[in-house]
């Protein structure tokens, strides 16, 4: 008799619980959608690879089954996930009142609790204002010359190479680069590699949070360790150094720790200098691959960019001398290709936020507590507003900076959040691409296929050869794709 009503009890406890699950309380009306398994939701779904670039096929079947806001779970989070214009400017506007950001736990562990993206108030304005410091447009005019130079070298170099792996190329052109501005570091002159740290490191965010050897989590989490370790030791050393002069971010850095009554402390510091590591050098490499992928496709983006390019070589007195400011401002066609390669590319699939309280919005309730996720390809691919949304085509962008169209472009996010890098990364592409389109020409040899999980990935790299520009010849490249 016990046996059997423990059992009953059981199966009625554990029906409640698949019910709660697949029905959340809700004093309002939640928006439809599937909560899926209990306990791993539709987490599976979402991270499918697929190879489209179109709208995630997860968010896209969800949209035509239930309209532009749904729920489901992810990672044992229940979601709304928007794909609403107005809701999207709704939470980028309100956050810090309404919406806080919000990474999985799995994110926390990784860059640590008290990186940027999980702070707020006072804190996130002080930390915001030190990285505009330093990648803010007086800043970016100072170091334009430096970016020219790397982009220069690198490229010379690897036109002496048979093969680049662009991918893994620019990643480290960019990191080496970064790593200067913000610590003096040089891979060459260091014993210890501070990128390797890095490597498998997206593999391991977007992996199950199982930490055992083996796994892809327990990989990312030991490079954390060591690339702390490494930066902590290099923050000491620079202490005990005493320098005149600030040059560097951990010099600033250095000066504020020494302030009296500083909310910075050394943790935060370090966080914050993994985080920029981490968030610049991945997010521009992939822009950049995804650039030079899309110039092999099209030649005649190509050849337009390319005259743009040589126009502003011609205009020079010395053609050796390096960009100014005002030329990297002229480069019109230049920053359309770089808005119209983010608005396809997708690098962010999503932006999260939690809701700090109840929020009712076209007549759904949003949950206290829920996650909301924002849906940045669902917006760059509106066949509504832009047309053809698939093809790639710079000229869209023509006249786009009168009429403000934020609502309807956020690969760097939007509202009090948006992306502090988001200069810095136009930068570093446009000059690259000066470099790239001028003085050399490229044939692509292997890869550059394309896998989204649902963040943009190149599963083989994209190999190519690079050459130098022959300039007493005519070029025969345009020719080739005929
Ligand atoms: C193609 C390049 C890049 C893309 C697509 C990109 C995208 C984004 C997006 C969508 C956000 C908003 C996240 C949110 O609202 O939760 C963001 C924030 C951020 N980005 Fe970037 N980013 C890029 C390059 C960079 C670079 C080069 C840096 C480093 C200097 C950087 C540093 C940051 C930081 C620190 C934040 C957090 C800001 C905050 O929480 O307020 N990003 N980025
Ligand atoms: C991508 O998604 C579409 C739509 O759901 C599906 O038909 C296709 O098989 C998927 N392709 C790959 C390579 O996963
Ligand atoms: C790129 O997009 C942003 C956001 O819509 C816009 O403000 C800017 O003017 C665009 N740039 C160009 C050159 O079209």
């Amino acid at each position: 008799m016990w046996p059997l009503c423990l059992g009953a009890m059981l199966i009625i406890a554990i029906t409640h619980w698949v019910y709660r699950w697949r029905n959340p309380s809700c004093y309002g009306k939640l928006p439809p959608g599937s909560m899926g398994f209990p306990l791993l939701g539709e987490t599976l779904q979402f991270f499918s690879p697929n190879t489209s670039s179109d709208i995630p096929p997860f968010i896209k079947k969800r949209m035509k089954r239930y309209g532009p806001i749904f729920k489901t779970n992810l990672v044992g989070r229940p979601v709304v996930v928007s794909t609403d214009p107005e809701l999207n400017y709704f939470i980028f506007q309100q956050e810090g009142q309404v919406f806080q950001s919000w990474y999985p736990d799995t994110f926390t562990k990784i860059f640590g609790r008290q990186n940027v993206g999980s702070l707020h108030g006072f804190m996130y304005k002080y930390l915001k204002n030190l990285v505009l410091n330093l990648f803010g447009p007086e800043s970016l005019k100072k170091m334009l010359p430096e970016v020219e130079q790397t982009a220069c070298r690198t490229l010379e170099k690897w036109s002496c190479e048979d093969i680049v792996d662009l991918k893994e190329a620019t990643a480290r052109m960019i990191f080496d680069l970064t790593a200067k501005k913000l610590i003096s570091y040089d891979s060459t002159k260091s014993s210890e590699n501070l990128r390797d740290n890095f490597v498998a490191f997206i593999q391991g965010l977007i992996s199950f949070p199982l930490d055992v050897p083996g796994t892809a989590y327990h990989k990312c989490l030991q490079g954390r360790k060591r690339a702390m370790k490494m930066l902590k030791k290099m923050l000491q050393e620079r202490r005990e150094m005493q320098k005149k002069e600030q040059e560097d971010f951990f010099d600033y850095v250095i000066e504020e720790l020494k302030k009296e009554g500083t909310v910075l402390t050394e943790a935060i510091a370090l966080d914050l200098m993994f985080v920029l590591l981490f968030a610049s050098f991945e997010t521009t490499s992939l822009a950049l691959t995804y650039a030079t992928k899309v110039l092999s496709d099209h030649p005649l983006v190509l050849k337009q960019l390319q005259e743009e390019h040589e126009a502003i070589l011609k205009r020079r007195e010395d053609p050796n001398s390096g960009i100014t400011w005002k030329e990297y401002k002229s480069m019109t066609y230049t920053f359309q290709f770089i808005n119209e390669t983010v608005r396809l590319a997708n690098i962010v699939p999503g932006i999260f936020r939690k809701a700090l309280r109840e929020i009712n919005f076209k007549g759904y309730t949003i949950p206290k507590g829920w996650a909301v996720m924002v849906c940045p390809p669902a917006v760059h691919l509106n066949a509504a507003k832009y047309q053809d949304p698939l093809s790639f085509n710079p000229r869209r962008w023509e006249g786009i900076e009168l009429n403000g169209a934020t609502k309807h472009f956020m690969a760097f996010g939007g509202g009090m959040r948006f992306c502090v890098g988001t200069d810095f990364t136009k930068v570093q592409m446009a000059i690259f691409l000066h470099c790239l389109v001028t003085k050399y020409r490229w044939r692509p040899v292997k890869g550059g296929n394309i896998v989204r999980t649902p963040g943009l990935q190149f599963p083989n790299g994209f190999h190519v050869q690079i050459m130098e520009k022959d300039q007493t010849k005519q070029e025969p490249e345009f020719d080739e794709t005929k």
